[in-house]
């Protein structure tokens, strides 16, 4: 972070390299947070705000990780290893230029996070995981297209679910709704947190507090942290031009997690109970927001 920025004229070219005039870009935006500052907000670096030809990037991205996890819905079965959805997404991502952002990423083994039944998130594909009818998974996709990030995860159902399970897949669905619909300019994004926490607890099931969403666009990982067991009216403005992911962790029992020690990334819930899990990136926009991914 700088600590000192340039001040700058109204005919200057705006910081945020659009190429347009300071004044006919993000001058008035400027002084809307400078404004807010002052009452006591906290105001997103610039850092996080994204240009409209960064956004075109991000979208190309996000249209390939569309794609893949489209694929992964018309052949996923009964049957199947998580190895094989790992196999899937793969080769759909470099068949369209892409590249698997989770392969390599900190260590990750593997092309795409599974993660079946009690398994909050982080599930890593195996040839000896094999799907069972019955089975709900969580399938988190996440691609790079010429640098530029995407990542989103749908819950797939196997074959027939209980009905609990299958009232937790659709519960935590609607949870991303509530979550969108705090998404409103120059609002806190701890209000995304609190509204899916409270869906969530009115349908008896918990939230996991210890992971969460996050800005992505130009990285995989940006700031703010997103929680889902946020306050109302705290944490990071959402500014039109930043981007992050709404992920809520919906457990149908207690909200405790641990993580596996043997491979150190897969998290599961602590009493043994399901957890579903659904991620849209969104970019916040002037009036509202856009979902970028799903
Ligand atoms: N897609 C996951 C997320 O939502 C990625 C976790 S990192 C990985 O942030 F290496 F496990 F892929
Ligand atoms: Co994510």
């Amino acid at each position: 972070m700088k600590l000192f920025e340039k001040k700058l004229r109204s005919t200057d070219p705006c910081w945020c390299q659009s190429g347009r005039s300071y004044e006919s870009c993000h001058e008035a935006f400027d002084r809307k947070c400078a404004a807010m500052k002052a009452q006591g907000y906290l105001i997103p670096p610039r850092s996080l705000i994204k240009n409209q030809n960064q956004i075109e990037k991000i979208k190309a991205s996000a249209a390939i990780n569309v794609a893949v996890l489209d694929a992964v819905a018309e052949t996923i079965q009964v049957g199947m290893s998580t190895a094989d959805l790992d196999q899937i997404v793969a080769q759909k991502t470099n068949e369209l230029g892409g590249i698997c952002a989770p392969f390599h990423y900190e260590g990750f083994p593997k092309s795409v996070c599974t993660s079946l039944n009690d398994q909050v998130c982080h599930g890593i594909p195996s040839p000896n995981v094999i799907l069972q009818e019955g089975d709900i998974i969580n399938v988190d996709v996440s691609t790079i297209l010429d640098g530029y990030y995407s990542d989103s995860s749908r819950m797939f159902c196997l074959g027939t679910v209980s009905s609990q399970r299958q009232k937790l897949v659709e519960v935590t669905k609607e949870a991303i709704q509530i979550g969108l619909d705090q998404v409103v300019p120059f609002t806190p994004i701890g209000n995304v947190g609190h509204a899916i926490h409270q869906y969530a607890l009115q349908h008896g099931y918990s939230v996991v507090a210890e992971v969460g969403g996050h800005g992505v666009g130009l990285e995989f990982h940006e700031e703010p942290f997103v929680s889902f067991v946020s306050h109302k009216n705290t944490g990071m403005l959402m500014v039109p031009g930043m981007m992050f992911t709404i992920e809520p962790m919906i457990n149908a029992g207690k909200p405790a997690v641990y993580l596996d020690r043997n491979n150190g990334w897969t998290i599961y819930t602590q009493d043994g109970s399901d957890s579903a899990q659904w991620e849209v990136q969104v970019l916040v926009t002037e009036t509202g927001y856009e979902i970028i991914a799903w």
